[in-house]
């Protein structure tokens, strides 16, 4: 086997691909924020933690600061165009949320256990409590302790059900669509 050297800062592409999320939290001025987040991992069982890494220039890390809770949604193809628009508009400049509520473009969920909610149509709604936040170069990573875990009926027993469709991104505009077989 022959290798090709890949510069060390691209090391985030050859992980790739990885599932796209919106993580939900709740802005300071009221309402709700999203971003897109594809940097994520679980960390650990017991405790249930999960872990994503959030540049602190984004929105969401100063929203995660002043509210310590964070709703994670697990997104089936069919919602790429939120995907791509709340990761490449910030908080910052608008209110996303206000603005797809007002399309008719999403639709909250509330959850019992968080103040967050997750966006319906998502496979999964996960629900966490901020548990750390480490420095980790150019990101933060947040580690959130799963306090509620929801998926579509019938799409999980044990691991995602035959047929499952999830989006997964690998990098610039590329996404794709993994189907559970
Ligand atoms: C598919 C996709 C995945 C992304 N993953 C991450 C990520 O894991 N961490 C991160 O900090 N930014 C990520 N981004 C960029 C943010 O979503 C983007 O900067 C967003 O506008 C931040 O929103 P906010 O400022 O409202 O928090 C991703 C963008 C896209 C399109």
């Amino acid at each position: 086997m022959e290798y090709e050297c890949i510069s060390p800062g691209h090391t985030c592409y050859v992980l790739m691909p990885m599932p796209v999320t919106l993580v939900v939290t709740l802005r300071p001025d009221g309402g709700y924020n999203i971003m897109t987040a594809s940097w994520i991992m679980p960390v650990s069982r017991n405790p249930p933690l999960v872990a994503v890494a959030v540049a602190p220039r984004r929105f969401t890390y100063e929203c995660l600061r002043r509210h310590p809770e964070f709703t994670i949604c697990v997104l089936p193809p069919e919602m790429q165009d939120i995907a791509w628009y709340c990761g490449t508009t910030s908080g910052k400049v608008e209110n996303k949320v206000a603005k797809l509520e007002a399309e008719g473009k999403i639709r909250l969920v509330r959850l019992s256990r968080v103040e967050t909610p997750g966006i319906d149509g998502a496979l999964a709604l996960i629900g966490c409590k901020l548990w750390r936040d480490y420095e980790g170069g150019d990101h933060r990573i947040i580690v959130g302790e799963v306090v509620e875990c929801l998926a579509r009926r019938g799409s999980f027993r044990d691991g995602w059900t035959k047929g499952t469709k999830i989006l997964y991104y690998y990098g610039g505009s590329r996404f794709l669509c993994i189907e559970i077989p």
